[in-house]
């Protein structure tokens, strides 16, 4: 088997021997073949004297020619074997050359199937008219879009050339500068002039919109639902300049969002410029709009100082869902603050109920070789990291202590990858310089990092705002539904926020037992369930229906399993159906007449769900 970097698991290239340092791509999309044709210039610099190749990763690519620019001469390539869900390996020669700099062009096209793409055909859409494509490239699919060194340990600038139908829009992660008519289509230019990680590059396209929702920000989205769009975030200035006092100066120029057809496989991606988002956030009251918070908290956490290879995923997630939860707190309230973390706990706990508190995977600095980082992906570096935060911010003396400390982290490490031990020996450098005996201390950097299961120890949250819905919860828990009447009505929950009837269900999901159908039809009527648009509330309340075996509810679980492709809903979703016997076949042929109009990795992971490689 061709071997992985030593520097990144998820990877075959060797950026230590010689490193890409720009990257120009020029790229035609086919909507009928569903491929990109094209080339990419990829600037190389020798770092090693002795080594006479740069080694790139690639998916499912067919690679044309090799030429090198300065010296005008085809040069040698290699492709080795596929490698799993990793790829392949593609070898270039450098030839001899006075300079240790190299300008290799390579022309390539896509698969109709690369991993990181989804087709979408018209019928697809919201419009009807048009074909769609986007992609999604963390943790490792940029390789099947271009060859590359596909570890977040690389940083390159890039621009792009991309021609399009003329109906339709191209959109990238970075600043769009100009768009030229030709005579069969168009031509759209993008430049993005802050190194990024290959797993940051993104495109679009289709018949898009868009609407100016704040000075640097526009969002963007198929006609039919741009207003609803330009309404639910309309709030985006705000959460920038929230978290601009947080983190300092945001660095990209414009924040775009977005909105993705409904297939999009997770709630928001942190593209550069241009966040992509679920149209499950459309819940018509911002209710879910912390997931645009999150987004960009990661223009500092993850966007600028970002990990070196995704076994530190929690550098970049555990940051960001920490910020995200400073920029609600500063916009709403700190009780709101601690209300989010303490649903991230639910979370997190269910998390490690599942995996098991001894897996490994449980720990917040996790071994990747031979593992897919599709495969580790969990809540895990996600809230195990908020809390290590907490605890660490707690340990400094608080926001006033820590905040300018994680300004300080952002500045050093801009435009650099880092490590968890580059994160720990800057704090340690700036909280007990000299080892001597202080606060900080007593700090288990071992447990913490390296220990499996739930953390260590749990921040004392704020509960006032979820105490409705734990007394709500053990009113309706103890009520004997068929000897009484029910002891709440539609009046006392009416001025219950979503994020707290969010939280009841949770709870009621969690309760050890099981509720009975006729108790749910009157939980259902309180809170008017059946018609709810949040689709947070959605996917708790329908878990909670299968959990009770409501077998009527199965058609209304498969029929929003074939509408949504986010992850964190279809997944739980189709493993409740699985662990019921009687619902095991109905879920199993939905998801294989369905797979089809899956991305790539929601398929893939769905598949496993439901044990069908096995
Ligand atoms: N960067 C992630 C999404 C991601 C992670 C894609 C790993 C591929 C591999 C994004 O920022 C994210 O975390 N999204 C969450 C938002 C939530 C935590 C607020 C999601 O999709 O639900
Ligand atoms: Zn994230």
């Amino acid at each position: 088997m061709e071997a992985l970097s030593p520097l990144d698991p998820s990877s075959f290239a060797r950026p230590e021997l010689a490193l890409v340092t720009d990257i120009e791509l020029n790229l035609s999309v086919s909507f009928e073949k569903k491929i990109f044709t094209g080339f990419v210039i990829l600037k190389v610099q020798k770092l090693d004297e002795s080594t006479n190749e740069v080694i790139l990763d690639s998916k499912d690519l067919a690679i044309q020619k090799v030429t090198e620019l300065d010296l005008n001469i085809d040069v040698k390539y290699e492709i080795g074997e596929q490698v799993g869900e990793f790829g392949q390996k593609l070898t270039i020669e450098l030839p001899s050359k006075s300079s240790k700099n190299y300008v290799l062009k390579i022309e390539y096209e896509t698969s109709p199937n690369a991993s990181g793409l989804q087709w979408l055909s018209p019928d697809q859409t919201s419009g009807k008219k048009h074909p769609y494509l986007f992609s999604q490239f963390q943790a490792v699919h940029a390789r099947s879009f271009l060859p590359c060194q596909d570890t977040p340990g690389v940083k390159t600038k890039y621009s792009a050339t991309i021609s399009a139908p003329a109906q339709l829009t191209v959109l990238m992660s970075a600043i769009r500068d100009h768009i030229r008519e030709l005579h069969d289509g168009k031509l759209f230019h993008f430049v993005q002039d802050v190194p990024i990680p290959s797993y940051l590059i993104a495109i679009a396209i289709g018949a898009l919109e868009s609407r100016k929702i704040g000075p640097r920000s526009h969002v963007w989205a198929e006609k039919e639902i741009i207003e609803e769009s330009a309404f639910e975030f309309a709030n985006t200035e705000h959460q920038l300049q929230t978290a601009e006092a947080i983190c300092g100066p945001y660095v990209w120029g414009i924040y775009d969002l977005l909105v993705l057809p409904p297939s999009f496989p997770y709630g928001g991606m942190e593209n550069p410029c241009l966040t992509f988002v679920t149209p499950t956030l459309l819940a018509g009251d911002r209710s879910l709009v912390n997931v645009v918070a999150h987004e960009i908290a990661h223009s500092w956490t993850g966007n600028l100082v970002t990990n070196k290879n995704f076994e530190h995923f929690w550098l970049n997630e555990g940051f960001t869902v920490f910020i995200e939860r400073k920029i609600l707190g500063r916009l709403l309230t700190p009780q709101e603050q601690d209300f989010q973390a303490l649903e991230g706990l639910a979370d997190l706990t269910n998390c490690v109920k599942r995996l098991g508190k001894d897996n490994p995977l449980t720990k917040l600095v996790v071994d990747l070789k031979g593992l897919h980082p599709d495969d580790a992906f969990s809540t895990i570096p996600y809230e195990k990291g908020q809390t290590f935060l907490r605890y660490l911010e707690e340990a400094v003396g608080g926001p006033s202590v820590f905040e300018p400390f994680l300004r300080k982290y952002f500045d050093t490490y801009k435009f650099k990858s880092v490590d968890t031990t580059d994160f720990k020996t800057f704090f340690i450098k700036e909280f007990c310089p000299c080892g001597k005996d202080n606060k900080v201390k007593h700090i288990d950097w071992d447990l913490w990092l390296h220990g499996t299961g739930l953390p260590p120890h749990i921040p004392d949250y704020d509960t006032i705002i979820g105490e409705v819905s734990v007394q709500l919860c053990s009113k309706l828990s103890s009520w004997n539904e068929t000897a009484e009447p029910p002891p709440i009505t539609a009046e006392d929950v009416k001025s219950m926020s979503a994020s707290q009837i969010i939280y009841f269900l949770q709870l009621v999901l969690d309760e050890q037992s099981v509720w009975s159908i006729i108790k749910l039809k009157e939980v259902e009527k309180i809170f008017s369930l059946a018609k709810n648009k949040n689709s947070e509330i959605k996917l708790r309340w329908l878990r909670i229906c299968l959990k009770a075996k409501w077998e009527e509810k199965i058609p209304v679980v498969l029929s929003w399993l074939n509408e949504v492709g986010r992850m964190k809903y279809v997944r739980p979703l189709y493993r409740d159906l699985y662990g019921w016997e009687a619902a095991r076949s109905k879920a199993i042929d939905n998801f294989k007449a369905n797979k089809r109009c899956m991305m790539h990795v929601s398929a893939y992971t769905v598949e496993k769900d439901l044990h069908l490689n096995e």
